[in-house]
């Protein structure tokens, strides 16, 4: 009984007795109460599906996982941390929000907010390459939403333009949760001190998720060399994202996996002429083989290359540049 169900999944419905009495029950959404529309996304453990609550008439993403196959493949405990961390993430808008979950004989359901505008690697691809408004403003929500998720003890490990989904105002949220890590508490003493510039946890011992690559373009050095993710490592992906809006690919790419582990480990990769100084000095200091010495995220907010950017909800408001 892998998935028994806990608390969150609940609406409510009001219902008329025949005395004319109102009762107010709590009642599961369930498979039943949605209308399910086009393919979203297939990966090798689920299918996303568009769908609609028949009550609300809300449209949702609905992520379907065949339970057989997670068995029969051991992605169990893949799955459950995708549950358990989407769990944790609810209160920011950059985030792919969890509704419900649910199953029924054969699958589990997530029910999570619809990105209608799809992945930004496929606005990437389709643009070639982004300006530096474009990426000032991606960047800076994907920054706020990973400042927000680390905040929570929450690292992605897997951070990629494929991850970063856009909404119908083109705003950025980050899905796939599956490969990332829940970090045990801080100490009392240091509690919410997340957020404090150059927190020296940030790339320390303390934070260290071991033992998993994610993407091989993305992934950091120290994940390469000792099987150690840190919140640090979700920045080195960050790096290579802000590199990817404004070059059009990702900073270090080769014929096969191993010799793109091989150029992350020696730092091997160039600037394209013309690529913006301030963007190519943020790069630099993100793109740092030692995490404990990668620009921490209060220094990244004040980087010039960020200059003007209203940070916290504001952000959040700001209508999307026009993509050029
Ligand atoms: N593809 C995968 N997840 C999605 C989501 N939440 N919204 C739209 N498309 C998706």
């Amino acid at each position: 009984d892998e998935w028994r169900e806990h608390g969150a999944a609940v609406g409510t419905r009001t219902e008329t007795d025949a005395s004319g009495k109102a009762h107010t029950k709590t009642v599961k959404k369930g498979v039943k109460d949605f209308s399910f529309g086009r393919t979203l996304g297939d990966g090798s453990y689920s299918t996303v599906l568009a769908a609609t609550d028949r009550q609300t008439m809300k449209e949702y993403a609905v992520k379907v996982l065949d339970k057989r196959h997670i068995i029969k493949e051991k992605k169990v405990k893949y799955v459950n941390i995708e549950r358990d961390t989407l769990n944790r993430l609810t209160e920011h808008p950059g985030i792919v929000r969890l509704y419900y979950t649910f199953q029924d004989e054969r699958s589990l359901y997530f029910v999570l907010d619809l990105a209608s505008g799809g992945e930004l690697l496929s606005t990437l691809k389709k643009m070639g390459t982004f300006d530096v408004e474009c990426t000032r403003f991606y960047g800076a929500q994907i920054l706020d939403s990973i400042a927000y998720m680390h905040s929570r003890g929450v690292i992605h490990r897997d951070l990629k333009p494929e991850n970063v989904l856009l909404d119908r105002d083109m705003h950025t949220k980050i899905t796939d949760f599956g490969t990332a890590k829940i970090l045990p508490d801080p100490k009392p003493q240091g509690a919410g001190n997340d957020m404090v510039p150059g927190n020296p946890t940030d790339g320390a011992d303390q934070d260290r998720a071991n033992s998993f690559v994610g993407t091989a373009e993305y992934v950091s050095p120290e994940l390469l060399q000792r099987a150690n993710a840190c919140k640090a490592s979700d920045l080195w992906a960050f790096g290579c994202i802000i590199y990817q809006l404004l070059a059009g690919r990702p900073p270090f790419k080769a014929a096969n996996e191993y010799l793109t582990f091989q150029k992350i480990l020696n730092l091997e990769y160039t600037f394209p002429d013309g690529f913006p100084p301030l963007a190519r000095d943020l790069v630099e200091r993100l793109l740092v083989l030692d995490p404990a010495n990668r620009l921490p995220v209060e220094h990244i907010r004040n980087h010039p290359f960020f200059e003007g950017v209203q940070w916290g909800k504001g952000l959040w408001r700001q209508s999307a540049p026009k993509l050029r």
